[in-house]
Parts: C-alpha cells; sequence; structure tokens
C-alpha cells in the first residue's frame, strides 16, 4: 500500500507554467531522487488517442490507458518518456497534445488507471511527484507538499518562450487564451480538480529564480526530515 512509503514524498502541485517541472526536476537532482511527471502519463494518454482516432471516445481512452507500457528511461542523464517502447518525449509537448490532455485527464477511467500506476511508481518514497492532484489524491499522506503558484500572464510568458526555444511561431496571445482555458477545465472539473491541499505549502514563483523556489523547498523538507 503507498501508506507505508519508506522515503520521503515530496508532492509538487499547480497549475500549467507554474515552473513545476524545471522546479521538481532540478530538486530531485539535488536529493537524489526520482522524478515523477505525472502529466507526461495523461499526455501520453492523449497522444495515444490521438494515433488511434479515439480521442472523443472515453471507453477507447481507458482502453488504450489499461494498455500501455509507459516508462520513464534515462538516457545520458536525461529523463525520455517512452510508451509501448517508442519515444515519445517530443512528441507529447506539442500545443496540440497540451490541449487535449486536459480532456482526456477528466475521463475517471483514465485517471483510475494513471492513479494506480503512480502510486506504484511513488511507493518506496525517496521520490518528488509533480502534477495536479498528487498532495490531495495520489499520496493525501506526502511528508511534503507544495503548490506552485505564478500569475497567468507569467506562465503564459514562460510557456510562449518554452515554444519559442522549440521553433514554434505560435502567438502569445493563443498561449495565454489555451493557459486560460486549461486552468478553467482543471479547476471546474468534478474529478481530482486542481486545488491546493490543506496541508500544502503555498510558493509563489513570480519573481523567483528556479533555485530560489528549489531552496525554499529543501527547507521545508529539512523540517520534515533531518537527512534532506
Ligand atoms: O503538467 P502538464 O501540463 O504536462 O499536464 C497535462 C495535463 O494533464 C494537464 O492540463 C492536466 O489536465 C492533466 N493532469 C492531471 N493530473 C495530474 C497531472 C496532469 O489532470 N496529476
Amino acid at each position: 500500500m503507498h501508506s507505508d512509503a519508506k522515503g520521503l514524498i515530496v508532492a509538487i502541485d499547480g497549475p500549467a507554467g507554474a515552473g513545476k517541472s524545471s522546479v521538481a526536476r532540478t530538486l530531485a537532482e539535488r536529493l537524489g531522487y526520482t522524478y515523477i511527471d505525472t502529466g507526461a502519463m495523461y499526455r501520453a494518454v492523449a497522444w495515444l488517442g490521438l494515433c488511434n482516432g479515439v480521442v472523443g471516445d472515453e471507453e477507447g481512452l481507458v482502453r488504450l490507458a489499461a494498455d500501455m507500457k509507459f516508462e520513464f528511461v534515462r538516457q545520458e542523464g536525461v529523463q525520455r518518456i517512452t510508451v509501448n517502447g517508442r519515444d515519445i518525449t517530443g512528441e507529447i509537448r506539442t500545443p496540440e497534445i497540451s490541449r487535449l490532455a486536459s480532456p482526456v485527464s477528466a475521463v475517471a477511467g483514465v485517471r483510475k488507471q494513471l492513479l494506480t500506476l503512480q502510486r506504484r511508481l511513488g511507493e518506496q518514497g525517496d521520490v518528488v511527484m509533480e502534477g495536479r492532484d498528487i498532495g490531495t489524491v495520489v499520496f493525501p499522506e506526502a511528508q511534503v507538499k507544495i503548490f506552485l503558484v505564478a500569475s497567468i500572464e507569467e506562465r503564459a510568458r514562460r510557456r510562449w518562450l518554452e515554444l519559442q526555444d522549440r521553433g514554434s511561431d505560435v502567438r502569445f496571445e493563443l498561449v495565454l487564451a489555451d493557459m486560460e482555458e486549461r486552468d478553467k477545465r482543471d479547476s471546474s472539473r468534478a474529478l481530482a480538480p486542481l486545488r491546493p491541499a490543506p496541508d500544502s505549502v503555498i510558493i509563489n514563483s513570480d519573481d523567483k529564480s528556479i533555485d530560489d523556489v528549489v531552496h525554499e523547498i529543501i527547507t521545508v523538507c529539512e523540517g520534515v526530515m533531518p537527512k534532506c
């Protein structure tokens, strides 16, 4: 059972673009923990749905989620994502998959499948797990729960810069509108909506570097486990 975790579980939740991925990855490296990006799992199901032509078919999506072999593979120091043996690390980061992952993640059967997988991956502890519902649903007993926020403009600006870096010429207004839509969907859905756990530490990353935020979280970790 996930409540028998042996090491520390650090849960990092928050809206898209708040800096969760960079912070969680850096934190995991500093602590020597495993980094688990749960958003990548929802993206993988959205990607499979698109490939198989079943994005609007809930049963089809649940079947794909149940059958998929999802793995984090470390290659030359970089974490890559494979599904059924195929490397899809880059393919799941397109604006199209970002848009699709949100409705896919509202499908109860998909969440159920991924919840089992997430608990299995994190149950031994010594993990930094990032998502929307880690502190509220996946590991409500996590010893450290962080809710990372930032203004919508700042989050959209970061995502837009990221997309530009990858060669996309998407307009800023479109990224902002997409993000507003995703925020609304993720916060208002009936199942595992995006919200801070009552015992989480809320950190606003607006004027902070990744290092500043990581440092703050390490201080929180030290408070619950001196070995951090
Ligand atoms: O974090 P990321 O943007 O990669 O997540 C993609 C989508 O997956 C989010 O918009 C959200 O709808 C969903 N998600 C979720 N629960 C999680 C992680 C992600 O519903 N734990």
